[in-house]
């Protein structure tokens, strides 16, 4: 099989490594990648916004199977492109893709299938918006309705902050994105993420994840892309698995269905387990970056059958198995990195990988030669272990290996899980 990888983080070099290891794989291609995808894959200078471009290329390289790691070409309807062109395509379309670019289809999704969500309500202007606040009071929730690079949510605890977040969705803070605003009550547990495969009909049950969303060490600090995460998570027992595959993620594929918008690809549920049970904060339709590391170190089968069955409606066909052992990723990113940092920043050395610990890259280029961070989230550590804590101990021991002096990571991911194991 020929396959086109499109994205360049390290949720698509996690892929491209396991992808390589197909022994269906005849060549892989990645657009437009990175210098660790490069190990695996040719990499590709295609524009991604220019669909025209990729489905060229496709053709042009007899390409049997596209698969597509990050969001915005999903939204963008890439993915009907290609599969009008005839080309398999791992990634659900521009209308199914509305679960994860429009906060307000989803829950309206849920509202109309009786899938278990905070209670909200959807606003185009502020004075309404802020009216309902002032009824529910806080702690409440503000989301700017569309893609906001994971930026677009305040947890209020104080009204004061939630009127304050509305007037700034509204003033343009989240361009685009914050022409509609959904606000929500506030949900109170525990959060976890839960990857889940569907064809359309079928759902195969992935793995379960958790992530850690603030820069700072105890979880302090601004929002961030992911600075690290470990599968499983623990909150997640087969029993909540089962839960959440009944009550949130049957109703969703056929919800979908019924409604003429068939959800093909990989469901990465945010979850809330609340004292009721599963609650959805949101739904993503792609691999979680770093979640997908974590995964992808932690399954045995081989993926490219798995992601193909799910692009050809054949996903009742094949099987996932995984390892028992934990993984956990720690993100190294630039200094500055949620706000502003300094590019081309030169990483000296990457210690060798070996089969329990492994360095991904997200942010990376190479200039003259030499390999420079060029992102806010730049090296995935990620490590194998009998239980978190042997994980999160052999990760920081390769992380600490590598010689970048414009890098810094958090120094305890995973804890929640390593303070359960110690009782
Ligand atoms: P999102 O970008 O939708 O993943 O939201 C970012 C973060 O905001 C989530 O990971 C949660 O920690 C938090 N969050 C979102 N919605 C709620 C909610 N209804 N109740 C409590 N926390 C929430
Ligand atoms: N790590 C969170 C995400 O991929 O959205």
């Amino acid at each position: 099989m020929k396959v086109l990888l499109i994205g360049s983080g390290g949720r698509e070099h996690a892929l491209a490594w396991k992808i390589a290891q197909s022994p269906l794989l005849d060549e892989l291609y990645a657009a437009p990648g990175n210098p660790g995808i490069a190990d695996h894959a040719t990499l590709v200078a295609l524009d991604v916004e220019d669909h025209a471009a990729v489905i060229a290329f496709a053709k042009e390289k007899a390409i049997n199977f596209v698969v597509v790691g990050p969001e915005a070409p999903l939204v963008a309807g890439l993915a009907d492109g290609l599969r009008a062109a005839g080309i398999a395509t791992f990634g659900p379309s521009k209308a199914a893709a509305q679960l994860e670019g429009s906060k307000g289809f989803t829950k309206d999704l849920c509202a109309r299938y009786d899938i278990p969500t905070g209670a909200y309500q959807r606003f185009k202007t502020a004075e309404p918006a802020k009216d309902y606040v002032r009824q529910q009071g806080a702690p409440i929730v503000i989301k700017a309705d569309g893609l906001a690079a994971g930026k677009g949510v305040t947890v209020a605890m104080t009204e004061t902050e939630a009127l304050a977040a509305i007037d700034d969705c509204f003033d343009g803070a989240f361009g685009a994105a914050g022409a509609e605003v959904v606000v929500e009550a506030f949900l109170d547990g525990e959060e976890a993420s839960f990857f889940c495969l569907s064809d359309g009909k079928t759902a195969l049950a992935l793995a379960t994840a958790q992530d850690h969303k603030r820069v700072g060490d105890g979880d302090t600090g601004p929002n961030t892309g992911g600075m690290g995460a470990y599968s499983p998570a623990p909150v997640m027992t087969s029993a909540m698995v089962e839960r959440t595959m009944k009550e949130i993620i049957e109703p969703t594929i056929s919800g979908m269905a019924k409604d003429g918008n068939p959800f093909s690809g990989v469901f990465f549920a945010g979850l809330m387990i609340t004292a009721k049970g599963p609650e959805l904060i949101e739904y993503n339709v792609r691999f979680g970056d770093p979640e997908c590391q974590v995964l992808m170190m932690r399954l045995k089968s081989d993926l490219l059958p798995i992601l193909y069955a799910t692009a050809t409606g054949t996903l009742d066909k094949v099987e996932a198995e995984w390892r028992d052992d934990a993984a956990l990723t720690v993100v190294l990113a630039s200094k500055g990195y949620p706000g502003a940092y300094d590019k081309n920043t030169p990483i000296a050395h990457i210690p060798e990988a070996s089969e329990e610990a492994k360095v991904f890259h997200a942010g990376t280029a190479l200039k003259d030669g030499g390999l420079v961070a060029t992102g806010g989230r730049v090296l995935n550590v990620t490590a194998l272990g009998k239980t978190v804590t042997e994980a999160q101990a052999r990760a920081y021991a390769l992380a600490d290996k590598v010689e970048w002096e414009n890098g810094f990571c958090r120094r305890d991911i995973g804890w929640q899980a390593v303070a359960r194991e110690k009782v």
